[in-house]
């Protein structure tokens, strides 16, 4: 099928093209560097420049490559700064909400039949209930309030796409991701933050994550793209972890010393009131639906083995 790839140089755009193309696809990605171009075409897609936050060169940009599919995988999250998360993610919060009403529109114009976007499987679920959520399951309807944006954009793109009837609209909610170009990998900002001893567990360390390898949610979405229905999906790992466990595992795995811990008044003033809320309160994801709908298996079903690896 011919692909236009939104976020075609990102960390999941260099594991995505390799397999679209392996896969027999022809695909077109989206940059917004002239710069990026030679690098895209070395992976093997037709590149085009665009900025997705303009209306008018998605539009000419969806219209030229004339796609069966569109795959939007735009972030912007360089600079994450846990205490002013929806600060951290205000740009990313555009290409969630104005970046897939463009994609969409440039999409029904040409009549796509299938459109596949990133979403997030973690912190948007509700904080009440057991502690491994399904795609049934409802979001936050309280989240904390300094990720309240984040939360209006991410509910803004998966009811967008799942909402339009004119196409197969797929949302894929991915767990946390690690490995090659995440910034949890080898020199990555979180695992060194874990290294230099700046990541403690907070409070209980109760809260639940889910990650997946970047490279297993790269294949889920061929997957999707090839077998995927109208609806949301988790892509996530098998073992969903609170932090309390995962967390000296990987300081363990990363040769730092022990992990400490703080009481959440003390997390609460490094943190914010995000950054408890993730050490103590968020609920992870199943990927059974993933599996059987998908016929999709991580192939790191654990971040046990996959941190290792
Ligand atoms: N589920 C998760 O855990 C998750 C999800 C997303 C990101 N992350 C992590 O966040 C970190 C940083 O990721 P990132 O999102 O900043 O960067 P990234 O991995 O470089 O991906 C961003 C992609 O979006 C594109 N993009 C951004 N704004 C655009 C615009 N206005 N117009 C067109 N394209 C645009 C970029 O294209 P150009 O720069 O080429 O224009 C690039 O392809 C990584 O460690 C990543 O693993 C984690």
């Amino acid at each position: 099928m011919r692909i236009f790839l939104a976020g075609a140089t990102g960390a999941m755009g260099k594991q995505l093209v390799p397999r679209l193309v392996e896969a027999g696809h022809e695909v077109v990605g989206m940059t917004r560097s002239n710069s990026k171009r030679a690098a895209l075409e070395d992976l093997g897609a037709t590149a085009v420049v665009a900025d997705a936050l303009n209306a008018d060169q998605v539009g000419d940009a969806v219209a030229k490559a004339r796609p069966e599919v569109i795959i939007h995988q735009l972030t912007a999250i360089s600079s994450f700064d846990i205490r002013n998360f929806d600060r951290s993610f205000a740009l990313t919060n555009r290409l969630r909400s104005e970046g897939t009403d463009h994609l969409l529109a440039a999409g029904r114009a040409v009549g796509v039949g299938r459109f596949v976007a990133q979403s997030y499987a973690a912190w948007p679920y509700a904080r009440t209930g057991g502690p491994i959520k399904t795609e049934e399951d409802p979001l936050d309807p309280t989240p904390a309030r300094n990720m309240r944006e984040s939360m209006r954009a991410i509910r803004h793109l998966e009811a967008a796409v799942t909402g339009a009837d004119w196409t197969e609209g797929i949302v894929l909610r991915y767990g946390g991701f690690y490995g090659p170009g995440t910034s949890m990998s080898r020199g990555g900002e979180q695992f060194e933050m874990i290294r230099k001893r700046k990541f403690p567990v907070v409070g209980d360390g109760a809260g639940v994550w889910s990650f997946v390898h970047i490279a297993d949610a790269a294949d889920a979405t061929v997957a999707a793209v090839a077998r995927g229905r109208r609806g949301i999906y988790n892509i996530v790992d098998d073992d969903p972890a609170p932090v309390a466990d995962w967390l000296p595992a990987l300081a363990d795995k990363l040769g730092a010393p022990k992990t400490w811990r703080v009481p959440k008044v003390v997390g609460r003033l490094f943190a914010g009131e995000v950054g408890v809320v993730m050490m103590t309160d968020i609920r992870g994801a199943s990927n059974a639906k993933a599996n059987r709908e998908l016929g999709w298996e991580p192939r790191h079903s654990s971040w046990r083995e996959g941190f290792a690896s």
